[in-house]
């Protein structure tokens, strides 16, 4: 049997970030009979323009700090619902400085289950498949719900001490919570720092695609639509104080994902760097959402990646105003680290 819960006023902390802004995209057209509060601080990696034009009655950005107990105190009652994506979430960033990483991602979900307990409000951690660290390349394992924890990154790590925050406060305080693992989104309004992004923005501005050491490593790709799908459906069926892991079967090596990206913008496939790797380099994420899939019936409406991935390049290509102003800060940041 499943919990059913209809939320008609949630808080989406990290609402202007990549995944964040495509989850309200998500719920302003698919559940008219919901508000959703934007909490974001507007980091380098927030931009309001992600939900800039959506009605306002339908959204409400609030600037602040998810560490802000004050701010919480102020706009967490009256609603029945937090989802939480807030994050420092770029792993060669928590390599180069963690510290923004245990602030954010560990106090800052203290703050939010703090609050959700004086309120007494309904909770949905958003977290990743990299809190299971990651598997040899020759293991035909994925990772399940019962894998155990084994982070390898600050930034990992700390989305790790993220989740058992939320356990604890589950067991101990009786709060109603859902924890949700995804692995890795592509789709519009993703920061340029990250892989996808920032090939497809690299051909753009004429300079040549930057691949991490051999290119072997295996992510598990999912369009961020369907992560807000799956987010919703946990959030709303969710059993309380479970645990689901959210993929898509997309699992592809950089270095084929990487050539795709250049035969579809019409480039040679050999025509990138190889530069050096990231220190403690994840060799492979990989999920299996039976547990999604069979237990709240959820299904992937992007079944096809390079469908998906050509619809991505075409956004980037028609958007250039909204990344050409961070994509200079962004490589100048690579290039004093040697990628
Ligand atoms: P992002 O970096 O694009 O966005 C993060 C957002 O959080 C930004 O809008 C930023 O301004 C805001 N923020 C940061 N610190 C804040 C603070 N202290 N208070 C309020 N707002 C703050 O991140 P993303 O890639 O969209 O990831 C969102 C969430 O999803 C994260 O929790 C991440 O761990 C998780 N996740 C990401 C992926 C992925 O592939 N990107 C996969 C699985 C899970
Ligand atoms: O698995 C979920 C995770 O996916 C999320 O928790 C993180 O928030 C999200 O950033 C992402 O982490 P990754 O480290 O896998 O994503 P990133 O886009 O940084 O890198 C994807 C792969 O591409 C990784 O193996 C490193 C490689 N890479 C990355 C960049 C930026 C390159 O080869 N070249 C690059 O320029």
């Amino acid at each position: 049997m499943v919990e059913s819960f209809s939320p008609k006023n949630i808080i989406v902390t990290g609402g202007c970030g990549f995944i964040g802004s495509n989850f309200v995209h998500y719920v302003v057209n698919n559940h008219p009979e919901t508000h959703v509060t934007v909490l974001d601080k507007l980091t380098y990696a927030g931009n309001p323009e992600n939900i800039a034009g959506l009605p306002s009655d339908r959204v409400e950005l609030v600037v602040g700090d998810i560490c802000d107990a004050g701010l919480l105190d102020r706009i967490v009652p009256g609603h029945d619902a937090i989802v939480h994506y807030a994050a420092e979430s770029h792993n060669d960033n928590s390599i180069a400085d963690p510290e923004p990483f245990l602030k954010t991602n560990v106090e800052g979900t203290y703050r939010l289950l703090e609050a959700c307990r004086k309120y007494d409000v309904r909770y949905h951690h958003i977290s990743t498949d990299e809190v299971y660290g990651d598997l040899a390349l020759d293991d035909p394992a994925r990772f399940t719900e019962s894998t155990p924890y084994h982070p390898s990154s600050p930034y990992s790590s700390t989305k790790a001490a993220s989740d058992l925050l939320v356990r604890a406060w589950t067991r101990t305080y009786g709060l109603r919570t859902t924890i949700s693992n995804c692995s890795n989104n592509y789709g519009p309004f993703q920061h340029v720092e990250k892989f996808i992004p920032r090939q497809i923005t690299n051909i753009l501005t004429g300079v040549r695609p930057k691949l991490y050491g051999e290119g072997l490593n295996v992510r598990d790709w999912i369009h961020t639509e369907d992560h807000s799908s799956a987010v919703w459906t946990i959030l709303t069926r969710g059993r309380i104080g479970e645990t689901y892991l959210i993929g898509a079967d997309g699992e592809r090596n950089n270095i084929t994902v990487l050539r795709m990206i250049l035969e579809m913008m019409g480039k040679d496939s050999d025509d990138f760097d190889h530069v050096r790797d990231r220190p403690g380099h994840d060799r492979r994420y990989a999920i299996d959402a039976t547990k999604l899939r069979t237990e709240l019936g959820w299904t992937p409406a992007h079944t096809d990646f390079a469908d998906g991935l050509k619809a991505t390049i075409d956004w980037y290509a028609e958007h250039r105003q909204w990344w050409e102003k961070t994509k200079e800060r962004t490589e100048a940041r690579y290039k004093a680290q040697g990628q």
